[in-house]
C-alpha cells in the first residue's frame, strides 16, 4: 500500500459477479447465502451454491434472485461446512441454470466459482473434450473447472499428505498447474470432493479477499460479504493463490514463492453496509454526501487556512514544484471527475492538464513529457482499465498517484502515493457520493498546486472557506428532495434528454447524462452548452427536455442565451443553477 497511512472503508469492486467461499466449523449454507445477499447490489442474473458433503457436492442453482436460491436451498438439508457460492452476470453463454455457477467438473471432483473471462477457453475445451471430459454449459468457467480436474487426476498424491496439510496438496498443485495454462482474468474459489479440509482461491485481474475469522475463513470478491463475520482480511494481489485449510492459510505466487501475507483490519462498521431506512443504496449514498464531503476535507487544510494538505502524496514540495504537466486518467464517472480536475487545476494552478480514458491510455502509447505527473481516479480502486493505465504509466517510469475510496485496493497499493476519499462504502452501482467527493478533492488539489505557484494567501483562504461550506450546501439541496422528485415524475415518460453546461459544469452535464442512462434507461447526451448549435439543436422538441447547469460567472449569460434557443424551439428546460446565477423568472420550465 503506497498511500501513507491506510484508514477505513472498503467496498464493492467493478465486476458484476460475486463470489463467496467458506470453510469453518459451522454450516456453510447460511454464510454462503448471506454473503450473496450482501453482493446483490452489483447486479446479477443467476445465483448458485455448492457445499461439499460426504456424497460429493450438493449444488443448488437458479436464474433470478438470491431470494429464490435461498428458498430452493432452504428446502434442502445441506449440512457441510465447506462451500462456495456465486452471483453471475452472463458473459459466456446466456442466462440459464446450466450456465450459473458453481460449475462441477464432469468427473465430479472439482467445484468452481469464477469472476472474469478465460480467453483461451475454447482451446481448453477442445483439449479436454479429446481427453473425455464433457460439458454441460456454454461457459468459460466450466473449461477451467474441468482443467483443474484433469490436472488433479494426473497429479500423484504426495507421500504422507492426506490433502489436509498446508504445505501443498495434490489439489493445490492441480489448481496452480491449471492457472499456468490460462489466458485471461480470474478471481476463483475452488473446492475438491476428495478434500474436506481445503479451499483454494486465486486472482488475476479480479479482486479476491480472504477473511480470517476465528476457526473459519471466508473468501469473497468484495469485503461486504466478509465484514459481518470478521474484520481481519488479506487482500490478494494479482497472480497470487491462497491455500486455506481448516486452521491455516498460505499465500503463494503462481510461481510457487511463498508470500508474507499481511492481515489488514477493516475499519468499516457493519451498519455502513446496511440500508437503514432507505429503500436502496443509491438513495442512501446520495444522502450521505454531506458526510462524505466532510470526510474528504478532514485534516486536509493547512493551519493558516490558506491551502490544502495531503499526507499521502509521498512527494516533496520540491518534486511537486517540478511538475509541469498532469495527466488524469479514469473510467466512467471517475473520468468525469478528471475533467473537473482539468478545469480546476488549469484555472487555479495554471498547470496544463490532460484527461484520458484509462481504456484508451493503456493501449495508445501516448507520448508523455518527463515532468508529467499521472493521477488515476477510481472509487473502487479495482477497475481493470484504470489499473492497466496506472501500470502502463509506471512501466514508463512516471510518478503515479491515485485518488481512490477503497483502502487497500489494488490501485491504492500499486500507485506511488495518493489520496483516500474516505467517502464511506459506496455500495450502489451508480457512483454518487464518490463522484462529489472526487470533485471536491480535485478542487482541493487545484488549491494545493495553486498555492505552490501563483495563488495569493487571501485567494487561498477564500477557497478554503468555500470548500468548508460544501457539506451545508449539499444538505440544503437534499432538503428539496421532494421537489426534485416531483419534477422527475413530470418528465419520467420522456425518451431523450440533453444535459448541458459550460466550463466545469460541462463534466457535470456529462455525468448527469450518464446517470440518467445508467439508472433510468433513458437516452441522454451531455454537451458543452455552446456546442448545442453545432448539431444537437436538431433534437430539440417538446419531447426532448434539456437539463442546464448554470453558475454565476463569465458564462452565465451565455447559458441563458442557450436556454432561450431551446425555448424558442419549444424544448422543455430543467435548470439546475446556483442561487447567485441570475436567470430571468419563468425562463426555465422547472428550476
Ligand atoms: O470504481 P471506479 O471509480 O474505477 O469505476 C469507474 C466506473 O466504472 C464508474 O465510475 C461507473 O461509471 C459508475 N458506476 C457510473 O455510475
Amino acid at each position: 500500500m503506497s498511500f501513507s497511512r491506510p484508514s477505513p472503508y472498503h467496498r464493492r469492486f467493478l465486476l458484476m459477479c460475486g463470489i463467496v467461499g467458506f470453510i469453518g466449523k459451522r454450516a456453510a449454507k447460511p454464510v454462503l447465502i448471506d454473503g450473496l445477499k450482501r453482493l446483490e447490489y452489483r447486479g446479477y442474473d443467476s445465483a448458485g451454491l455448492a457445499v461439499r458433503t460426504d456424497r460429493g457436492f450438493d449444488v443448488v442453482k437458479t436464474t433470478g434472485r438470491v431470494a429464490s436460491l435461498a428458498r430452493l436451498a432452504g428446502a434442502r438439508e445441506i449440512a457441510g461446512t465447506l462451500g462456495i457460492s456465486h452471483t453471475r452476470w452472463a458473459t459466456h453463454g446466456g442466462v440459464s441454470e446450466a450456465n450459473a455457477h458453481p460449475h462441477v467438473s464432469s468427473d465430479g471432483k472439482i467445484a468452481l466459482v469464477h469472476n472474469g473471462v478465460i480467453e483461451n477457453y475454447a482451446d481448453i475445451r477442445r483439449f479436454l473434450t479429446g481427453k473425455g471430459y464433457t460439458f454441460s454449459s456454454e461457459t468459460d468457467t466450466e473449461a477451467l473447472c474441468n482443467l483443474i480436474a484433469y490436472h488433479y487426476a494426473k497429479e500423484p498424491e504426495p507421500a504422507g499428505n492426506n490433502g489436509s496439510g498446508n504445505g501443498g496438496s495434490r489439489f493445490f498443485t492441480a489448481v496452480r498447474k491449471t492457472l499456468r495454462h490460462v489466458e485471461g482474468t480470474y478471481g476463483i474459489v475452488a473446492i475438491c470432493a476428495d478434500c474436506p479440509d481445503e479451499m483454494i482461491g486465486a486472482r488475476k485481474g479480479s479482486p479476491l479477499i480472504l477473511g480470517v475469522g476465528k476457526d473459519e475463513f471466508i473468501i469473497a470478491s468484495d469485503v461486504s460479504a466478509i465484514v459481518t463475520h470478521t474484520s481481519n482480511v488479506v487482500y490478494l494481489n494479482d497472480d497470487e493463490l491462497v491455500h486455506v485449510t481448516r486452521d491455516r492459510f498460505r499465500v503463494t505466487t503462481s510461481g510457487e514463492d511463498g508470500v508474507e501475507a499481511k492481515i489488514d483490519t477493516i475499519n468499516w462498521k457493519v451498519e455502513d453496509a446496511e440500508l437503514g431506512d432507505f429503500p436502496h443504496f443509491m438513495l442512501k449514498e446520495i444522502f450521505d454526501q454531506p458526510r462524505a464531503l466532510e470526510n474528504a476535507m478532514r485534516g486536509r487544510f493547512s493551519d493558516d487556512g490558506s491551502t490544502a494538505k495531503f499526507g499521502g502524496l509521498n512527494m516533496t514540495p520540491f518534486e511537486l514544484r517540478q511538475v509541469d504537466r498532469i495527466l488524469f486518467t479514469a473510467c466512467g464517472t471517475a473520468w468525469h471527475a478528471c475533467l473537473v480536475a482539468e478545469y480546476m487545476i488549469e484555472r487555479f494552478a495554471r498547470i496544463p492538464v490532460e484527461v484520458e480514458y484509462a481504456s484508451e491510455f493503456r493501449y495508445r502509447n501516448a507520448p508523455l513529457d518527463k515532468n508529467t505527473l499521472v493521477f488515476v481516479i477510481s472509487q473502487s480502486g479495482e477497475t481493470i482499465d484504470t489499473l492497466g493505465a496506472l501500470r502502463e504509466a509506471k512501466r514508463k517510469g512516471f510518478r503515479t498517484l491515485g485518488i481512490t475510496n477503497v483502502v487497500g485496493s489494488t490501485i491504492a497499493r500499486e500507485s506511488d502515493g495518493g489520496i483516500y476519499q474516505h467517502a464511506g462504502p459506496e455500495i450502489g452501482v451508480a457512483s454518487t457520493k464518490a463522484f462529489t467527493s472526487q470533485i471536491l478533492i480535485a478542487s482541493m488539489l487545484a488549491l494545493y498546486f495553486g498555492r505552490m505557484r501563483d495563488m495569493s494567501f487571501s485567494d487561498g483562504v477564500a477557497m478554503v472557506q468555500a470548500f468548508k461550506k460544501t457539506p451545508e450546501y449539499v444538505s440544503r439541496i437534499l432538503e428539496s428532495a421532494d421537489q426534485i422528485q416531483a419534477i422527475a415524475r413530470q418528465y419520467a415518460q420522456m425518451k431523450d434528454f440533453l444535459f448541458m453546461g459550460r466550463l466545469s459544469m460541462f463534466p457535470i452535464a456529462l455525468e448527469g447524462a450518464l446517470k440518467l442512462k445508467e439508472i433510468s434507461y433513458i437516452h441522454a447526451e451531455g454537451y458543452p452548452a455552446a456546442e448545442m448549435k453545432h448539431g444537437p439543436i436538431a433534437l430539440i422538441s417538446p419531447e426532448c427536455p434539456s437539463v442546464f447547469f448554470a453558475t454565476s460567472g463569465e458564462t452565465s449569460q451565455k447559458v441563458i442565451a442557450n436556454i432561450q434557443e431551446v425555448k424558442a424551439r419549444k424544448g422543455p428546460v430543467i435548470l439546475v443553477r446556483s442561487e447567485a446565477c441570475d436567470v430571468p423568472d419563468g425562463l426555465a420550465d422547472d428550476t
